[in-house]
């Protein structure tokens, strides 16, 4: 499969079936997963506010991990260390455990982990990553996510404008900064890190409002600042004190914000259709730079490196 099939692949993905088993007596969970694996966990605490969520992105588990958290280990290859390691000392507290993976060791250790389709990018496999988790907390349904579906079907790559921020950023060679808002920055995260991982540029994630409280000095004041290239991800949604934000900050810092906006009248929606055109960003900005935007080699190299076989 060619990587833009992957991309293209989102709207299928959101149509797998599998969810994880939620235990109603849990009181707290724990979802560990890194890198593209991990920004499911991310999503889904955007998403979920009923019970307490942490993430887990190292080999530890916090101290509270007891018989009645459950704790979702999330690895598209099965085989990353800290979230196997983190799923092994979770196991040990007595912690009910679930997982999502295409196998590797996650899915000997784990029973009945979710099972997903291989042969993808993990960081592409995003919606067959998200979904299991959200079906099993009911916060999707079969009507929302065939509505997603049609538009990221909707989604014309030919003639689609992303290609021009991608083709701007290349041209001047900026460094892209993205603001994420309320419920939404997860996306802004992954934007970032898709960016690093297709197009290998270094980039910058952070969320309205917390921007306000630090970064619009930098935004201000910082020298080089006509290196950077602003983008902030909004939606429909979009409460009216956090828009009023992004236009005085944008005034008051001199700075020009170029906006994306999500698509649908759920957060669900916006969230994916906010993913699906970072990705088609950032693939385009690997293709204007000449570089392989499947290519993870030295994340693979230090993977193995740390098992001492480099
Ligand atoms: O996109 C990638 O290839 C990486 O970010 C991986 O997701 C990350 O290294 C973790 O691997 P895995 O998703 O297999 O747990």
């Amino acid at each position: 499969m060619e990587y833009v099939d992957e991309i293209r692949s989102l709207g299928n993905q959101l149509s797998f079936r599998g969810n994880i088993e939620v235990p109603s007596e849990v009181d707290k969970i724990v979802i560990a997963g890194m890198g593209g694996s991990g920004i499911a966990g991310m999503i889904f605490k955007d998403c979920y506010t009923k019970k307490p969520v942490t993430l887990v992105n190292s080999y530890n588990i916090p101290d509270f991990v007891d018989s009645s958290t459950l704790f979702v280990a999330i690895s598209y290859s099965g085989n990353t260390e800290e979230t196997l390691e983190a799923t092994r000392k979770a196991r040990k507290r007595g912690a009910r455990i679930r997982a999502i993976t295409t196998g590797g060791k996650l899915a000997e250790i784990v029973e009945n982990a979710v099972i997903i389709p291989d042969g993808y990018q993990p960081r592409s496999a995003v919606g067959f990553l998200t979904v299991p988790l959200l079906r099993g907390f009911g916060l999707v349904d079969d009507s929302e996510i065939e509505i997603t579906k049609k538009l990221l079907s909707g989604y014309d790559v030919s003639v689609d404008p992303y290609r021009k921020f991608a083709d701007e950023m290349y041209s001047k060679q900026k460094i892209p900064v993205i603001f994420g808002t309320p419920g939404f920055g997860s996306v802004a995260y992954r934007w970032k890190t898709q960016f690093n991982e297709n197009a290998k540029v270094l980039a910058y994630a952070t969320s309205f409002p917390e921007l306000n409280h630090n970064d619009t000095m930098a935004l201000e004041g910082t020298y080089r600042k006509e290196e950077f290239y602003f983008f902030v991800l909004t939606h429909p949604l979009l409460e009216k004190e956090i828009s009023n934000r992004i236009k005085i900050t944008s005034d008051l810092c001199k700075i020009e914000i170029t906006r994306v906006e999500g698509e649908g009248a759920t957060q669900f929606s916006n969230l994916f259709t906010l993913i699906h055109k970072g990705d088609y960003i950032s693939y385009y900005l690997a293709e204007k730079r000449g570089v392989d935007p499947r290519n993870v080699e030295i994340i693979e190299k230090l993977k193995r490196g740390l098992k001492g076989s480099v």
